[in-house]
Parts: C-alpha cells; structure tokens; sequence
C-alpha cells in the first residue's frame, strides 16, 4: 500500500469539489490526506465544509498583498507550512504567478468547467451553449504557466441537449467534477499518476492529449 500523500486544497468559494474530495478520502486505503484548506476569500463556504470535517484552515486575503507576485510568494509560504507532496485547486479563481507554477511543477492540478483545450477562462457553460456544442465538460490537468493549458489528466464529456439551460448544464458538469476529481487525486496518491517529460503518465503510461475519457 502506498504512503501516506499529504495534500492542500486551495479553494475561494463553495467548495464542492473540496467536499467530494473529503468524502472520497475517507473511504477505504485512500492514501491522500487533506492537511489543510487556504481560501483567498474569507466568506467561502468551503472553509466551513473543512472546518466541520477538522480541517485546518487559512485565509489569504490577495487584496491584503501589492500586487500578485506578493500574494502567490506569501501563499507559497503558507502551503509549505504544510509540507504537501500535491497541491489541489478546487474552484480557486486566482492567475497563478510563474514562480508558484514553477514551484508546485508536476504536484499541481486544476479542475475546469470546460473541455479542454475549449473555453480557457470564464464563463465556459455560457460559451458551449452560444457554439451549439453538443458534448460539454470538465477537465482534470496538471497545471503549467499556461493558463488552462497544462497536461490533461481526465475529462467528462456530457451530451448537451436541446433543453439544456446555464443551470442545467453547471449543475450536470459539477457531478461530474465531484466523480473526476477525487479520482486524478487519488491515483496521484497512489503513486500513479505523474507529470514527466513525455506529459501525464498513468501507471507508467502516456495519458492520451485528452487525458482519461468518461462519458456520462
Ligand atoms: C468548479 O466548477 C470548477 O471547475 C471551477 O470553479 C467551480 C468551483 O466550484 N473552476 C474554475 O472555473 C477554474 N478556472 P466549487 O467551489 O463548488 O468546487
């Protein structure tokens, strides 16, 4: 059985995502371990899933910082405190400076509302309903200082249909953030999944460019 894999979530909202992968640890020799929630948002409710599953919590306020170089060296600051081997973004709705990218290479990953590489940024539901696409999403990947850019772990793909509005389709694309991501945690956890010069590797594997494909 593999170690233990300590792991900080950074979050700035509700949190959901945080709480499927709160759930899914506590399930049988899941080797990760959550040692800590940093919102950049002291209103997330987030804070409080972690705090009611005891959880540390820290908040780093960016508005308290000059400018971003200042916030993201504090916050690198306050995540090493922890000691992670995987920092995890859930809904943390902050550009990454360079310097943090590079400091977390191949021991960061990201969750996106989007079928990557479509609809970088915001607002994604909204743009695959305006396209008329009809298959939607979201994307594990690892992060590099591409924004929404880096190497894909696993994605979801959901039918869109004719009936389909921006609440549907967010509510549809969230449960599939809440199976996806507790399982590209886990097999980091576990010691399959990395990043090395060939990309995302699983069990000594090359990921497809799309990462692992579930269709729901
Ligand atoms: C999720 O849908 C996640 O994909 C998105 O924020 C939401 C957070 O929800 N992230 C991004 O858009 C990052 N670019 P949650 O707080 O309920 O987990």
């Amino acid at each position: 059985m593999s170690a233990q894999c300590n792991v900080v979530v950074l979050i700035s909202g509700s949190g959901s995502n945080l709480q499927a992968l709160i759930d899914s640890i506590a399930h049988d020799g899941n080797p990760a371990r959550i040692s800590a929630v940093i919102s950049n948002r002291a209103d997330a409710y987030g804070l409080e899933r972690a705090k009611q599953a005891g959880i540390a919590t820290a908040v780093l306020d960016h508005k308290q910082f000059e400018g971003r170089e200042a916030f993201d060296a504090a916050l690198v600051e306050a995540i090493d405190a922890f000691e992670p081997q995987l920092v995890v973004l859930a809904g943390f709705m902050r550009i990454l400076s360079s310097d943090f990218v590079r400091h977390y290479a191949g021991r960061l990953l990201n969750i996106h509302p989007s079928l990557l590489p479509k609809y970088k940024g915001l607002h994604t539901h909204q743009r695959a309903l305006e396209a008329g696409d009809s298959e939607h999403g979201c994307s594990v990947h690892f992060v590099t200082e591409e924004l929404d850019g880096g190497p894909l772990v696993v994605q979801a793909v959901i039918p869109v249909r004719s009936n389909d509005t921006l609440d549907s389709l967010a509510q549809q694309v969230h449960r599939q953030e809440h199976l996806i991501y507790p399982m590209a945690v886990r097999w980091f956890a576990e010691g399959r999944l990395r990043l090395d010069a060939q990309g995302a590797m699983l069990d000594g594997q090359p990921l497809p460019s799309a990462g692992h494909l579930i269709r729901a």
